[in-house]
């Protein structure tokens, strides 16, 4: 059997006859997995029709923790007397889960009773484990709206491509995404604006059209919930000091004096930062609080990206406030804020995570850093100590166009390839062994400014999701050829879901943006760019 998984493992034939699903076949497993029998039997069911019963005994399926595996690790095997699934863990199984179902035909993932299959398994032994612990995507759900339905067809996406890692961006200038009961007042209006800039140039129009949206906190129990049920871990991001607009348009307050805010309808950096009195700290301490009891998660996300220091600097208050405070100037502000969250989110048995501006003036030791501007803040950060998540933009975002053809739809940035993401390694070679080991893994951006249906969120992701699953979860540079050929079997996989993923050939007619304005760039204006902003953390 030549492999057809996504990502790769090391597959191996037995030189057996494999194994048919049939009426007769149940799945036994321990007390302690039977989360994941349960998630099997509701992920084989639809198409196969089959009962495939909880039933103790050998043969049919049976599901085993071996915990002289790696904790995520797996091991497959396939023969005439059944299929064995062991793991480290019950991640570990549920991994191998995912393994079985791309052992069976491809129309297993279509939701409906499929007449005609045989569901025959091959006679394989497929044994493998992650190279990284964090595996991850971060969603924006603020720029558009992601319904919780389609959250959770996400994260069911994921779950299939051994990914174990939803950083979910829930805040930002043109949104509030979540409900916080102690100020409502960040839904009731911050969830909502008037109208949406549509093209990616400064000159592009508004549609005039409102927008919005927001998961109330019983929804947010649901998502985290579904994620947990399939081993992943969602992490929370709560903006500021920059990236407030929404939350400003709700509590103007919290904003700089004489101000007054919309929930912003245009892209790009705006101006408009918070305030950095005690009452501003105790507000974003207090949404955390209740974001901290909704999401068990480890990692709690602060933002802390692009935050424009001129407002600071002109404020005759903010002044004061920094002579108060000892702090110098804006970039010490900016850690004096990051500080703040930092102590706070520690008191509670958490860690900070946040993008890569973190470092500018300092940063508290368990502070984990999410480097997106190139590399530098990957570098920066783990020579000085603190855990990375390598996030590259010119790697791994994956809101930049696919292509140099003008048929993209609205294309921003660099071309970025599916033999690109492929490519990533999120260890810089220049890390030592030592320094290298506070890589904890890597994670693709979905920021969705253009992205305004998960329709179109289908058409940028995927592929190139596969290849960056794989990227994280191979051993060593991979291959990219076998990669495209397992790719076309994986394809019918995707098919089979409704996934609308970007064929090779390009956008098909309905996926194209005739006459809505890009902002494309060269490598060499973008790697102009990244060096001006990361200077101040290289130096
Ligand atoms: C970012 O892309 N602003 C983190």
């Amino acid at each position: 059997m030549v492999s057809t998984l996504v990502p790769a493992a090391a597959l191996s034939e037995t030189g057996e006859d494999g194994f048919v699903l049939d009426a007769s076949t149940g799945i036994a497993a321990s007390d302690e997995l039977e989360g994941v029998l349960t998630w099997l039997q509701s992920a084989l069911r639809p198409a196969t029709g089959l009962p495939l019963h909880r039933r103790d005994g050998d043969g049919g399926i049976r599901l085993a923790i071996d915990p002289a595996l790696a904790v995520e690790g797996f091991r497959v095997e396939v023969g005439p007397a059944g299929v064995r699934i062991e793991g480290g863990s019950a991640a570990g199984v549920f991994a191998g889960c995912q393994v079985l179902l791309q052992l069976l035909p491809p129309s297993v993932y279509r939701r409906a009773r499929v007449t005609g299959e045989t569901w025959r398994i091959p006679g394989v032994r497929v044994q493998d484990r992650p190279r990284f612990g964090w595996r991850g995507v971060m969603l924006d759900v603020v720029r558009h709206f992601m319904p919780k339905h389609d959250v959770l067809r996400f994260i069911d996406l994921m779950a299939m491509h051994r990914l174990n890692t939803l950083h979910l961006h829930l805040t930002d200038d043109q949104g509030w995404r979540i409900e916080i009961r102690k100020y409502p007042r960040l839904t009731e209006v911050g969830a909502w604006r008037h109208e949406t800039q549509v093209g990616a140039s400064r000159e592009s129009p508004t549609d005039g059209r409102p927008h919005g949206g927001f998961y109330t906190q019983d929804d947010i129990r649901e998502i985290v919930q579904y994620a947990a049920d399939r081993f992943i871990a969602v992490v929370p991001e709560i903006e500021s000091p920059g990236h407030v607009q929404a939350a400003l348009a709700a509590y103007p307050e919290l904003g700089l004096a004489g101000r007054s805010y919309d929930v912003f309808t245009r892209w790009g950096i705006n101006d408009n930062v918070l305030n950095v009195e005690e009452s501003t700290v105790d507000f974003f301490t207090d949404v955390l609080d209740e974001v901290m009891e909704l999401f068990p998660s480890s990692y709690i996300g602060v933002g802390g990206d692009e935050c424009p220091k001129d407002q600071w600097h002109e404020d005759p208050r903010t002044q004061e406030r920094m002579r108060e405070l000892g702090v110098g100037d804006e970039e010490q502000l900016q850690a004096w804020w990051i500080g703040r969250l930092d102590q706070h989110i520690t008191s509670r048995g958490r860690r900070l995570f946040g993008w890569d501006e973190i470092l500018e003036g300092g940063l508290a030791a368990g502070a984990t850093v999410a480097s997106w501007r190139g590399r530098a803040g990957a570098l920066v950060a783990a020579r000085r100590g603190h855990d990375v998540v390598s996030c590259p933009d010119d790697l791994v975002y994956l809101d930049y166009r696919q292509s140099d053809s003008p048929d993209e739809p609205i294309p921003v940035s660099i071309v970025l390839s599916l033999e690109d993401v492929y490519g990533f390694d999120p260890v810089p070679p220049e890390l030592t062994e030592a320094e290298a080991r506070h890589v904890l893994g890597g994670q693709a951006n979905v920021w969705t400014e253009h992205m305004d249906s998960p329709r179109t969120v289908d058409y940028l992701v995927f592929p190139r999701l596969c290849a960056l699953a794989e990227a994280l979860w191979r051993e060593g540079p991979g291959d990219f050829g076998d990669f495209t050929r397992r790719l076309a079997t994986h394809l019918e996989r995707l098919d089979a879901i409704g996934v609308e993923y970007r064929r090779s050939s390009g956008p098909l007619p309905w996926q194209r943006r005739p006459g809505i304005v890009g902002r494309p760039s060269t490598r060499e204006e973008r790697e102009a760019y990244i060096r001006s902003v990361v200077a101040n953390i290289v130096s």
